[in-house]
């Protein structure tokens, strides 16, 4: 079979590889990026064309958007194949030979896999999913370890137009089964475990557990074997992957598929206790992810870039594997914890691969921070050029102690504001040509018309606090909520008339334009860079035999950003107890993942309610933020629980 490999690579069609992003066409100014968002604002359709004609399509698209509000279709009559444009297209020049990826396990292994190879092995497990039935538009779960593995089976899926919805290492069986019978997925793929702090992640155990209580339509499991801690396999349905991988040809065309074919469903907390299926489509996501990176990245040839984020989340979609290796950048990958087996495992990595370009989560630099700068300082972190932040507004503290001690003073800071939903960064600097400044996502990226709304539609002035929306379509925008019309339709475009995105967040504008985001508007708490519903949290507290009823609110908190506390009511013949308290925190770990872990639980005899029984957040939030409870509270059913909350204070 290998002898095929070569010709394959060759044929029919020669691919046009990417020139390494010249230099003359990098926005090298203020004034220059002004004209260019002007531009691009005014013809959306030009930029967003040019950008989508770097990329190799199989069949060029006749228009560039439709636009029937909410719905958008972009590059329609297009056809490309996403892997192809992560892979192939890199290997008629000399970055066939490129490391593609580089990874180190939490243990300390060591792979470098280069285009070439990576190619191969996404062509062999393509193989492998159709062999076990997977075929265009079915939905793959992939709940893995952060290994090269978890690439190669999203890039597998792309490359057959399965769609693939990853499932975050971190969470429960409980969210693997519910996402599964969501989208109805035929297959998983799936590790005997991963690593973190020293400790194995039970994985597959976590999918048998998934299975055993739903998700029928699972048909196979398809495991890795990464710790080598003993699983149970189910004859029939769970195979290895490594003996699969051994049947099948590393011959897999790459087939070009519309530009509106669904790439992948990537599932995120919303207001309700269900979390949304955000469904992205091929071209329009490729050419979002793949233009942000060139640009905010400043990719070049020589960089290494390293993103921390897991695949399981956003970031690890667009800025782990299909951004950058739409550049042929090549990417470090780290499976494991930022303290492990010491506090300077980050810089370590630095230093040994030369990193150039590092994009973590304020949570992590406030983390760093607090564990001393005598981690950083045994390292030579010299071969960094460039920082990013993703996930929450970075402090300004934060800032300053990542450019001081991190970057030496001498990298920019791409401070990028973007969500599950946009698919790509919506909001940053652009490294060498915008003013960076500590606080702020800056300015709005090439053909992203974002503003700040009052109440009533009406575009706030300088500082005036107001909505943050998105004015005009973008390639990377979600399409919808899988199997949820409705709900997309309701969440994102009903605040404003006329097709207006609603993001979710407070945000100011300063003189110069500058965005400040101040955070989510609605019932969703941001816990170290991660979207976590309080409803979620609630429908787990209720869950237990214990709880009568709950409310959960985000409180300040020094690492995490929002630390979440539980305000719990039990039913009568339950008494609140250390033991309990204890109890309810490992059972929400359980139900969700430990992410939502409650930090506080606080038993109460009541919860505060408005006359119609709606629990008062706010006074909630305050209460655990210390404040004094003010505003109007004469529409509260009992004062006397509020009172009596003040009083009792953190019970923990
Ligand atoms: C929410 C989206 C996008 C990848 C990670 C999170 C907050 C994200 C920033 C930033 C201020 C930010 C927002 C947003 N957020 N980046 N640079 N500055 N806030 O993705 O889970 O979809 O969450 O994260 O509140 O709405 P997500």
């Amino acid at each position: 079979m290998s002898k095929n490999i070569e010709s394959h690579l060759v044929e029919e069609r020669t691919f046009q590889p990417p020139a390494e992003f010249s230099k003359e066409a990098r926005v090298k100014s203020l004034a220059a990026y002004r004209k260019k968002y002007a531009a691009s604002i005014a013809d959306p359709a030009a930029f967003w064309g040019a950008e989508a004609a770097e990329l190799s399509w199989q069949k060029p698209w006749d228009t560039v958007l439709e636009w029937k509000p909410p719905f958008a279709k972009w590059f329609v009559g297009g056809k490309l194949n996403v892997s192809e444009n992560c892979l192939d297209r890199h290997l008629t020049g000399a970055r066939r030979n490129k490391a593609a990826i580089i990874w180190e396990g939490e243990p300390g292994e060591k792979r470098t896999l280069t285009y070439q190879q990576l190619h191969r092995e996404v062509c062999r497990f393509a193989n492998v999913l159709k062999a076990n039935g997977v075929k265009t538009k079915d939905r793959v779960i992939i709940y893995m370890p952060l290994v090269p593995e978890a690439a190669i089976a999203m890039l597998a899926c792309a490359r057959l137009g399965a769609v693939h919805s990853v499932v975050f290492g971190g969470f429960s069986s409980e969210s693997i089964r519910d996402r599964a019978e969501d989208c109805e997925a035929t297959v998983v793929v799936t590790a005997d475990g991963g690593y973190r702090r020293g400790k194995v992640v039970p994985l597959k155990e976590n999918v048998d557990a998934a299975l055993a209580a739903g998700a029928d339509s699972i048909k196979r499991v398809i495991v890795l074997k990464r710790t080598g801690s003993p699983v149970t396999m189910q004859p029939g349905r769970d195979v290895y992957w490594h003996d699969e991988i051994e049947k099948v040809s590393a011959v897999s065309p790459a087939k070009g598929f519309d530009s509106e074919h669904p790439l992948f469903i990537l599932y995120t907390s919303g207001s309700t206790g269900k979390p949304k299926g955000i469904l992205h489509t091929s071209g329009g996501y490729l050419t979002g992810t793949y233009s942000t990176s060139k640009y905010i990245f400043d990719l070049r040839d020589s960089d290494v870039y390293w993103c921390t984020a897991d695949v399981g989340w956003i970031t690890g979609h667009s800025y782990l594997v299909y951004g950058p290796l739409s550049n042929g950048a090549t990417v470090l990958m780290y499976e494991g914890a930022p303290d492990w087996p010491e506090k300077d495992r980050f810089w370590k990595i630095i230093e040994e691969y030369h990193v150039t370009i590092l994009y973590t989560a304020p949570t992590a630099i406030r983390a760093f921070i607090k564990w001393g700068d005598q981690h950083v300082k045994k390292h030579d972190l010299s071969s960094l050029r460039l920082l990013g932040s993703v996930g929450e507004p970075i402090n300004p503290e934060a800032w300053m102690w990542y450019h001081k001690v991190i970057g030496g003073e001498r990298c920019p800071i791409v401070d990028t504001w973007w969500q599950t939903e946009t698919g790509a960064i919506m909001i940053s600097p652009l490294p060498g040509a915008t003013p960076t400044k500590p606080g702020t996502a800056t300015l709005p990226f090439f053909g992203i018309d974002a503003a700040i709304l009052d109440e009533t539609g009406k575009e706030c002035g300088p500082n005036e606090g107001g909505k943050l929306v998105i004015r005009q379509p973008w390639p990377s925008m979600l399409r919808s909520i899988w199997g949820d019309k409705a709900r997309y339709k309701d969440t994102y475009w009903k605040e404003y008339a006329g097709g207006i995105y609603l993001a979710g967040d407070g945000a100011r504008r300063d003189k110069e334009g500058n965005f400040w985001i101040v955070g989510r508007l609605d019932d969703v708490l941001n816990v170290s860079g991660h979207r976590l519903g309080t409803a979620e949290v609630e429908g787990a507290l209720v869950s237990h035999e214990t709880v009568a009823e709950a409310a959960v609110v985000g409180r300040p908190d020094e690492i995490k950003g929002q630390a979440v506390v539980a305000f719990v009511t039990l039913k009568s013949g339950y008494a609140a107890s250390e033991a309990l308290n204890k109890e309810l925190k490992g059972h929400v770990a359980k139900i969700i993942g430990a992410i939502a872990r409650p930090d506080d639980i606080r038993f109460t005899a009541a919860l505060p309610k408005t006359r119609s029984g709606k629990i008062m957040r706010r006074l909630l939030k305050e209460i655990c933020a210390g404040g004094v409870v003010k505003g109007d509270t004469t529409t509260l059913e009992d004062f006397s629980v509020v009172a009596s909350l003040q009083q009792s204070g953190n019970e923990d």
